[in-house]
């Protein structure tokens, strides 16, 4: 018994730390989530059909679990170059990867030691939100330097509507977050995410809102499926602290629903 459940908790990064203290996207794996950004499978396609995928080389910051390098290794790319600075998170996607010029490495995202230039397309998902904004702009000036001029940076992130919410709601927001999940997640409004990307060197080409829906029915039945859906409920309901904080972090989306959103953004790299 005791080996069956380490087999089973050790298969996610973050495993290491208890239910209580672990991050909230590695609780959600923890149980089979697997599709773990704020604007689900419906905005990574939206940016994966914009991004010009087949031929080029494409380098995605943060796979994760390895669910967005799947459909960009499906879409034949020349090369696939994954950055993670979670060890775990590098050898699960590394597992998938098909013969070729493809590659997943542990580094930041704000210092990859990859090439300039080496890059038709970077790809973020869910990552940029959890840190503060002067490392949200190393971060998008790494990806500047990577891409070659008119390269393009698709991201999708945590969003805050309107535009003109208030500084002490925006605060009240990431403070709530911040408890919930346990990261000091930093959601941007939109003109907020533009100024960001017009700093490190990127014009905005294209941008998808949606819902941040992450932890609703008809949200988690469309990112994982009918039965991943019942074996995600399954086992939230076998551990008592796992579902304690899974319903924590949902009330917080479901307080904060009207100013939370799901957002993707095409950036094109402007010249030098
Ligand atoms: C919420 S998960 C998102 C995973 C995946 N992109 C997805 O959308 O399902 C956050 C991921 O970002 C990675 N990460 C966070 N900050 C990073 C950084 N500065 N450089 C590289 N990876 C980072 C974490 O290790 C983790 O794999």
């Amino acid at each position: 018994m005791a080996s069956q459940t380490r087999a089973r908790t050790t298969t996610f990064p973050g495993a290491h730390r208890s239910a209580a203290k672990t991050a909230g996207h590695w609780l959600l794996a923890s149980v089979g989530k697997k599709v773990l950004r704020p604007g689900g499978r419906e905005t990574t396609h939206w940016l994966l059909d914009r991004i010009g995928i087949p031929g080029r080389t494409v380098v995605e910051f943060a796979p994760g679990l390895g669910i967005t390098a799947r459909e960009i290794l499906a879409r034949d790319p020349r090369r696939y170059v994954g950055v993670d600075s979670d060890a775990q998170a590098v050898k699960t996607v590394s597992a998938i990867l098909p013969a070729g010029d493809h590659q997943v490495i542990e580094a930041s995202a704000e210092h990859t030691g990859l090439t300039a230039g080496c890059a038709d397309a970077v790809l973020g998902e869910a990552m940029l939100t959890m840190h503060t904004d002067r490392r949200k702009l190393e971060i998008m000036r790494e990806a500047a330097r990577l891409l070659r001029p008119g390269g393009v940076y698709a991201v999708h992130e945590m969003g805050l509507t309107p535009d003109d919410l208030s500084p002490e709601t925006k605060d009240e927001i990431r403070k709530a977050l911040a408890r919930s999940i346990r990261v000091n997640a930093r959601p941007l409004t939109i003109p907020e995410w533009v100024a960001l990307a017009d700093e490190a060197g990127f014009q905005v080409t294209d941008t998808y809102c949606t819902s941040m829906s992450l932890l609703d029915p008809r949200r988690v039945i469309a990112d994982e499926g009918v039965l991943g859906t019942v074996r995600i409920i399954g086992n939230v309901l076998r551990r008592p602290e796992v579902r304690r904080r899974v319903l924590a972090m949902r009330r917080v989306f479901t307080t904060h629903r009207d100013h939370l959103l799901g957002v993707g953004i095409i950036l094109t790299r402007t010249a030098d």
